[in-house]
């Protein structure tokens, strides 16, 4: 069932651009946004978004987007802490549960917290059938089938597809959208799965890079903007499957701190689109480079232009209006993490000390 490749995990990340395209399909047809009527934003004062893992970086980076589409506060927790905070909840707010399984226990209890004291909870799930979605008022399955490594892909770019969409129905609710933006960003998103193919071509150079990561002691992923949280995600999936050392960070957090750690052994992953952030992230890896750390750049064709100067390393990226980069550099970094667990000679899909369905706590 393997279709050929080497791994569950391989097969998942390949099968991205079908993938989004069956939900894209479903969600956003030539019709326009195509959401639950109960689903709706207007009279929402705020979101929570909750989960754990890679869902919960799904989940930030959609803060981003509900926050700049729709102008609505949101606030993002991982489950675990959300739980036993016993947050207070607005009569109006909306809480929205991602998860992959649907099955985990920190996630579910969080939901249970959350009945009866908010207007809504909505669940962002793959498993239609699962504890999760049966208790939410709104189950919105991500659809992006059986997903068997235990380290997320498929779901992960699925589940940031599903919270867009939600995102710029909420801008619309909330008439904070124009019918010319709101249109240029169901463009993008129906580009997705063309430009991930472009980016899956990026697996032979990965592989390549990824023998030279595998010696690595401590990895760091540094994003601004939405790919903050694309960072924390490659710096998650990276130290899941290969079990070295990784972290992600906001760029402009680096002289606070984590640029004590540069020196010429640590790989630094700069994920950054060029974008309107551009430069100041350029001036980050410009301070780590000028520390002889070996800079991996993945950017778009102007960014290499403009930056690659110094770097030990570049990955190009098909250029994608700036919110949502995010799902298109998720492919390079699920690549870098799977081909250097593949260089190391550890059990991809079956992690040490990991489960794929967290049911206890
Ligand atoms: O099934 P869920 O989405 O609720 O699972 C959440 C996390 O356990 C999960 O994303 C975990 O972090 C993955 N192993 C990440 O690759």
């Amino acid at each position: 069932e393997k279709a050929g490749y080497k791994h569950f995990m391989g097969k998942e990340i390949a099968e991205q651009p079908v993938v989004l395209a069956d939900a894209l399909r479903h969600y956003l047809p030539q019709t326009g946004l195509n959401m639950p009527e109960e689903l709706d934003f207007s009279n929402i004062d705020r979101i929570s978004l909750v989960a754990c893992g890679t869902a919960f970086y799904a989940c930030s980076v959609a803060k981003y987007w509900f926050e700049s589409f729709a102008r609505i506060p949101v606030e993002i927790d991982v489950a675990s802490e959300f739980r036993y905070r016993e947050p207070p909840l607005s009569e109006r707010g909306m809480t929205i549960f991602v998860s992959q399984s649907g099955e985990t226990a920190d996630t579910l209890a969080a939901l249970r917290y959350c009945h009866e004291k908010v207007a809504k909870t909505v669940a962002v799930v793959n498993v239609p059938t699962s504890s999760i979605a049966r208790e939410v008022d709104i189950a919105l399955p991500i659809m992006a089938g059986v997903e068997i490594g235990v380290a997320s892909t498929k779901a992960f770019t699925a589940q940031l597809l599903v919270l867009a969409v939600m995102a710029l129905k909420a801008g619309r609710d909330r008439d904070q959208l124009d019918g010319p933006d709101l249109a240029c960003h169901c463009d993008t998103l129906r580009s997705l799965p063309g430009l991930m193919n472009t980016a899956l071509a990026l697996d032979a150079p990965i592989a390549e890079l990824a023998e030279h990561l595998a010696e690595a002691q401590d990895i760091l992923f540094l994003g601004r903007g939405p790919m903050y949280p694309l960072a924390l995600e490659g710096a998650l999936k990276l130290k899941e499957i290969s079990y070295i050392h990784a972290e992600g960070y906001a760029s402009g957090e680096l002289k606070h701190g984590p640029i004590a750690l540069i020196d010429r052994t640590v790989p630094v992953i700069v994920m950054a689109p060029f974008d309107r952030l551009f430069d100041k992230t350029v001036s980050n890896m410009q301070e780590v480079m000028a520390r002889h750390g070996m800079v991996l750049l993945a950017s778009d064709a102007k960014g290499l232009k403009a930056a690659q100067d110094g770097t030990w390393a570049q990955l190009q990226l098909p250029e994608i209006a700036e919110p949502f980069a995010p799902i298109l550099y998720a492919v390079p970094a699920q690549l870098l993490a799977y081909h250097t667990a593949v260089a190391k000679g550890t059990d991809v899909d079956q992690p040490r000390n990991l489960a794929k369905s967290v049911t206890v706590e």
